[in-house]
């Protein structure tokens, strides 16, 4: 009889469930897509019933590829941050705000005061930021007494979908430490944080480690999914920790780097660091006993699409003819400006930024230009920019002792061979790609592997799975990089003020 293994993603516009084998090839994958809203500016939300519709179908189909009884576990990740509040029949009672909604910068800033910044940061690792869950729940306190007065349970994006699928309230530590709620150190909810909020702690769920198979299949998650009933539902992990899985960054020495629209930055921990300032976020891993760094830049490629989209016009009709892609075409006109783009320096906080500068009215700029630069020069300074930023989180992890000896690179921007060895460079750095491109969906399958006995351990199951496919050597532009990135680094301090003031300005005279 085969065994397969199920990782469902519960993402933010979609919800990707990946079949694999024991030996950890990908068999099949299902993407529902659905939207979520924007009720106000700043404002994301999201509705749990479509959330399960995706589920449903998703695993309907691969249950039937496999045959049911062939599937051995299924693990589960998702979209971190997310309040999503149930009454006591298990009713959604409002839709989930999300990971990126700002709404509660005043909640934040009460909890900080109430708690203070310090003991904030050694209980839970982090600051309290807009995305978290924990102020989120004191927004609906302050805003929404009548929802408020209801609830009976708080639940995380996946954790909702365990619940749909098992009846059962379970979540993971790599997912509750991005709630402000848990005792990152000791890998249990936080009575002080619980009485900070002043919210009975029967609302939160039984927290577990990643690879533990916590909840089984119900006869009606059966009948919604065509699996069988008492499959077991592994704990799972958050998106970024189910990722890091997926790209086994398992063990000390190892730094992952996601190049897509926003930027991440994730090294495994043996130990509990944290910053002192705040500036990374120190999470629990998804490999028990185990920690994470991460460092989350907003507009990493990004950055790459908007200059794509204004300044490379004639390269995206030239791709709309037939030519060349137009990403493609725009770095091969970056490579004709020399590295260090003659002193042209680009900032890459189109979306503001989240490390190692929490600012929302932090912006993009360029800086330096001379009429000796041209479209080259620009492409090119973009890269370098975003490059830097990327290595502003590594840097501050190389403060904190983790020296990497590679960096796995994954997302859009790792495509590019000349941004390849761009970011080995600046980073000073071997950067590889893997065989395994099915990111924390794939993490969370090797999760479930590891639950139901399949490996022994995450790290095993990673080592049995996970392939080196490309190298980049760090090359002798690595010092042009090392002259022009502390003055990289002397631009946000010094415009700060400005932004701030721009950003007033630009509301003012908002269109
Ligand atoms: C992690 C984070 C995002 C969300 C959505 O801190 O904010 O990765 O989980 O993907």
């Amino acid at each position: 009889m085969a065994t397969y293994l199920i990782g469902l993603d519960v993402g933010t516009s979609s919800t990707k469930a990946i079949l694999i084998d024991e030996a950890g090839e990908v068999v099949d994958t299902k993407v529902p897509t659905y939207d979520f809203s924007t009720p106000r500016p700043l404002w994301a939300e999201s509705d749990p019933e479509h959330w399960w519709e995706a589920t449903t179908e998703a695993l309907r189909a691969l249950a039937e590829k496999a045959g049911p009884e062939n599937i051995a576990g299924i693990g589960l990740t998702g979209q971190m941050h997310g309040l999503v509040m149930l009454d006591g029949a298990g009713k959604v009672l409002r839709p989930c705000i999300m990971w990126n909604d700002q709404r509660t910068e005043s909640q934040c800033a009460a909890i900080t005061e109430q708690v203070g910044l310090a003991r904030v940061l050694q209980l839970t690792g982090n600051p309290i930021l807009p995305g978290f869950t924990a102020p989120k729940i004191a927004w609906v306190r302050e805003n929404e007494p009548e929802v408020f007065a209801q609830v009976d349970k708080i639940l995380l994006p996946k954790d909702y979908v365990r619940y749909r699928l098992t009846g059962e309230f379970f979540t993971d530590v790599s997912d509750a430490s991005g709630m402000s709620l848990l005792d990152v150190a000791n890998r249990t909810w936080s009575d002080e944080m619980i009485a900070a909020l002043d919210i009975p702690s029967s609302w939160l769920p039984e927290v577990t480690e990643s690879p533990v198979a916590s909840a089984k299949i119900s006869a009606e998650g059966a009948l919604a999914t065509g699996l069988v009933a008492g499959t077991p539902v592994i704990a799972g992990g958050g998106d970024q920790a189910a990722q890091a899985v997926g790209c086994g960054i398992v063990s000390e020495g190892v730094v992952s780097t996601t190049v897509g629209t926003s930027g991440v930055v994730f090294a495994h921990s043996d130990e509990y660091r944290v910053d002192p300032e705040g500036r990374l976020h120190a999470f629990c891993h998804a490999v028990p006993g185990r920690w994470h760094l991460m460092g989350v830049m907003l507009s990493a490629a990004g950055s790459f699409q908007w200059y794509r989209n204004e300044l490379g016009k004639a390269e995206m009709e030239a791709e709309a003819d037939g030519g060349l892609d137009a990403y493609e075409a725009l770095t091969q006109l970056a490579a004709e400006a020399p590295p260090g783009s003659e002193g042209l320096l680009f900032l890459p906080y189109l979306s503001g930024e989240r490390t190692p500068y929490p600012d929302p009215s932090a912006r993009g700029s360029f800086v330096g230009l001379s009429l000796r630069h041209g479209r080259a020069h620009l492409t090119r300074a973009v890269l370098e920019g975003v490059s830097y930023g990327l290595n502003d989180s590594l840097s501050l992890m190389r403060q904190h002792g983790v020296e990497p000896d590679r960096v796995i690179l994954s997302g859009g921007g790792a495509r590019s061979k000349f941004w390849r060895q761009m970011l080995a460079d600046v980073f000073a750095a071997r950067c590889e790609l893997l065989n395994a491109t099915e990111g924390a969906a794939y993490g969370a399958a090797l999760l479930a592997a590891v639950g139901v006995g399949v490996y022994d351990s995450v790290e095993s199951a990673c080592g049995k799975c996970i392939r080196v496919t490309d190298q980049t050597e760090v090359g002798p532009e690595k010092e042009v990089y090392a002259d022009f990135y502390p003055r990289y680094q002397a631009l946000y301090p010094a415009l700060k003020e400005e932004f701030a003031a721009l950003s007033t300005l630009s509301d003012k005279y908002a269109g």
